[in-house]
């Protein structure tokens, strides 16, 4: 075994992670906290540690939009949602997560491919990265 000289902290075997934008420009009603609270249990098994299929999810004070959220990317496919209510949020479980299958209509940008012609929307700031 190789030593490890630099102390690199480890990781256990993923395959996708759930990003949530707590940001109050995105999300002035504050819905994204009981999203991301929510988001253990609609994954269940999928979000255990020592699954290697599992589901990261964290939140981020900005995702870099700042509009219309909440807002959540998935990746590594880089897909961006807006995520209303949790009924969303069980279905971007549901749909894409467990069944592979993103789900179009909450769907607004993709990673290399804007869905919006005008991906700035009008009046929006970004107060991120
Ligand atoms: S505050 Fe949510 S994307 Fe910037």
């Amino acid at each position: 075994m190789e030593d490890n000289a630099l102390n690199l902290p480890t990781m256990a075997p993923y395959t996708r992670h759930v990003l949530i934008c707590t940001g109050h420009y995105c999300d002035p009603e504050g819905k994204a906290e009981r999203l991301y609270r929510a988001l253990p249990g609609l994954l269940g098994n999928l979000g255990r540690y020592d699954n290697p299929q599992r589901i990261k999810r964290g939140t981020c004070p900005c995702l870099g939009v700042c509009y219309g959220g909440p807002i959540a990317v998935v990746y590594p496919e880089g897909i961006w949602y807006r995520v209303p209510d949790e009924a969303a949020l069980r279905r971007i479980v549901e749909e894409h997560l467990r069944g592979g299958e993103p789900v179009a209509e909450l769907i607004f940008h993709r990673l290399g491919n804007s869905l919006t012609p005008h991906a700035t929307i009008e009046g929006a700031q970004s107060h991120g990265t």
